[in-house]
This record gives C-alpha cells, structure tokens and sequence, in this order.
C-alpha cells in the first residue's frame, strides 16, 4: 500500500478550517469539496489516459485523453458523498457508484448495508472517498469488495487518518494482489477508546449532514 501525504500550505489552511469545532455546516461542506478537489490532482497521478491526435489553430500535435473504461469514484455513505462534488469538478467523466457501509460501534467492524456499482470492475481505475481513515475496517472492507469485483486499481482519499487505522489497512491489504493507494490530508496522532481520530474533526458525517 502506497500512503501519500499532500502538503501543501492550502490544503493544510483549509484543514485546519475544517477541524475547527465553531466552522458551521455550510462552511464545512464548501471545504471538504475544496480539499477533495486538491487532493483529487495527487490521487490521479496514475489515472489512465490515451494518445490522440489533436488539432490547434495552428497545428496538428499529439495529446492525451482519460482513457476508457472511465474512472469509477465510489464514495462511502455517508460522509464520502460529501467529498463526491470536488472529485467530480476534477473528473467530470468519471463514472460514479456508491457503497454503503456501517460501523458498528461496539465492534467497531464495518458492514456493507447499500451498493450501486457494476457487477464487472474488470479493468476499472477506482477512487473510493471517505473522509476519515479511522480504525481502517471500513476502508478495507471497501477496497476488498471493490478487488472481488475484479478492479485493478484503487485509490482511496481520504482527509485525515489515524496511524493506527493506516497500520491495519495495510495488513488487511497485503497479499490482495492489487495495487491500493491512499492519499491524505493529514496524519493524526491516535484513536480514542471510542475510535474517534484526536485531534481529528469529531465526526464528519455528522459535521457535514448533521446529526440524524
Ligand atoms: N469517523 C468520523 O467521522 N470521525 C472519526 O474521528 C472517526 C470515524
């Protein structure tokens, strides 16, 4: 597993913003899509793209596009659709399908309660948003479901992990035989006996949608 750490001033600007407990719901929404977009740039480094000619007003030059199959982002309901709006404003082709998955608080294990993706991922680039890398069963549960469908690439962004969540997300990925990337905003200190991530944001679904 690949982990990259954006630093960058704007991004970390804006992190801040973000964690701070007075930023309002609104404000906090218009961020994480503002932080997505710029992560978004570093996470698809790797994404696929194809030769072609292109014609200026002056002349005939060789170019690329985004290949086909297009890119799938997966956000994880809830709090990754909040991120959805700043990967698709830097990928408006993408193909987008949705997972739902739960923690459960006790166990803190994650469960898949919704799904809307193709049955074939043969092939597919996969960028799956979620905006908080905590305990890591959550993602890996995602990534794993994503690889058993037969995507060959995945991408996970994400606003700010727990080193112990990154720790075991790496474990539960090894030996998956396809190749997984995590990008991130920041890189917290610990998690609480409750898996929140400290310092962190509290909890971002809630901070986005509010508490339901
Ligand atoms: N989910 C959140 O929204 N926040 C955390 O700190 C951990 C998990």
């Amino acid at each position: 597993m690949d982990l990259r750490i954006v630093e960058h001033p704007l991004v970390s600007h804006k992190l801040t913003v973000l964690r701070d407990q007075a930023t309002d719901s609104p404000t906090f929404r218009r961020l994480t899509e503002e932080l997505v977009t710029l992560l978004a740039y570093e996470a698809t480094r790797e994404v696929r793209v194809t030769p072609q000619a292109v014609q200026t007003p002056l002349a005939t030059t060789v170019g690329v596009r985004l290949s086909t199959p297009r890119p799938l982002v997966v956000p994880i309901l809830r709090a990754g659709l909040g991120m959805l709006e700043g990967m698709t404003r830097l990928i408006p082709t993408a193909e987008v399908g949705f997972l739902g998955m739960v923690r459960n608080e006790e166990t803190l294990e994650a469960a898949t309660y919704a799904e809307r993706l193709p049955d074939d991922l043969s092939g597919r680039q996969c960028y799956v948003l979620d905006p908080m890398l905590a305990t890591g069963g959550t993602l890996a549960a995602a990534v794993q479901f994503l690889a058993k469908r037969g995507a060959d690439h995945i991408t996970c962004i994400c606003l700010i992990a727990a080193p112990e969540g990154v720790e075991r997300l790496r474990g539960l990925l090894d030996g998956l035989g396809v190749p997984c990337t995590v990008v991130l905003a920041g890189m917290d200190e610990k998690l609480n006996e409750v898996g929140y991530i400290v310092p962190g944001l509290g909890d971002a679904g809630d901070r986005l949608y509010g508490v339901v």
